[in-house]
């Protein structure tokens, strides 16, 4: 889907897209955009290579998108909507261990993220995204009805306090977000229906007992991670990765100790996840 001189080569058929000819620094036209914006509905995941932004041009970059969203661990000290992704040879934690959606424990998750990474490791430290529109439509018809009618608690106490150690005082809300979503969510531009479980925030399934609650959220972690879903990329210095929050879920790959790798992610607010 050439747009001017934008080129678009999808990874695989059924998620991810390298985009070459756009300069995200520069502010984009409306077709640009535009062209972009579908491209990101039809792929779920952008790829760009060789990108300049600094966090406040990444700031506008996202802002072109929507009114970004602020993560409830905070922001990025003056820079709105940024979050820092760091890991090196001292770290104790890092962003992304498990297959997720960023910020599901938000009644109003993002849309996206945009990822700009400005330090890589020589080699390791690649993301892998998954298609959760492909992962719910692989699933028997009886099986995504039964899904249908349930929803799932999202918590972040786990995350933020438990792993992150991050402090009640420090977080965005004075509070860690705990809200109720949809097993199953329709993209609210595409109409697809997406499974919206995910390993680091989704706690139990409200309608079920414990035990089969636990039992199905295994069954279906051990879906979504299936490789036909996915797609891998490997970052080089000054990359960006733009995902549809909605519709895909994504792992950090955390093999390249003791080197660094160091990014900032910009999120773009969202709507409540409607069930299907
Ligand atoms: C994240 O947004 O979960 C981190 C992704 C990454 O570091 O590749």
């Amino acid at each position: 889907m050439p747009a001017g001189s934008m080129t678009i080569r999808p990874v695989t058929p059924l998620i991810g897209a390298e985009v070459d000819g756009v300069d995200l620094g520069q502010s984009l036209d409306d077709r640009v955009l535009c062209d972009l914006h579908q491209a990101w509905l039809d792929h779920q995941v952008l790829f760009f290579r060789d990108q300049q932004l600094g966090p406040a041009s990444l700031q506008a970059l996202g802002r072109r998108f929507g009114p970004l969203h602020v993560h409830p661990q905070g922001d990025m000290e003056g820079f709105e909507g940024i979050l820092k992704i760091h890991a090196d040879r001292n770290s104790k934690t890092y962003a992304g261990r498990k297959w997720h959606a960023d910020v599901t424990c938000d009644e109003e998750p993002p849309t996206g993220s945009i990822l700009h990474m400005h330090e890589v490791p020589e080699s390791g430290g690649d993301t892998l995204f998954a298609n959760m529109v492909a992962a719910h439509d692989a699933l028997s018809a009886p099986m995504q009805t039964f899904l249908s009618g349930l929803t799932a608690v999202h918590t972040s106490e786990r995350n933020f306090a438990g792993y992150y150690g991050t402090r009640l005082e420090e977080t965005r809300d004075g509070d860690y977000p705990e809200t109720t979503h949809p097993v199953v969510a329709v993209h609210p531009e595409t109409g697809a229906k997406a499974l919206y479980v995910n390993e680091i925030f989704t706690s139990h399934i409200v309608e079920l007992e414990p035990d089969e609650g636990r039992a199905l959220l295994d069954f279906l972690y051990r879906h979504i991670s299936q490789p036909r879903f996915q797609c891998r990329f490997q970052w080089r210095r000054n990359s960006v990765a733009m995902w549809d929050n909605r519709a895909t879920q994504h792992l950090a790959m955390f093999d390249y100790w003791p080197h660094t790798r160091a990014g900032h992610r910009v999120t773009i607010r969202g709507a409540r996840p409607q069930a299907a």
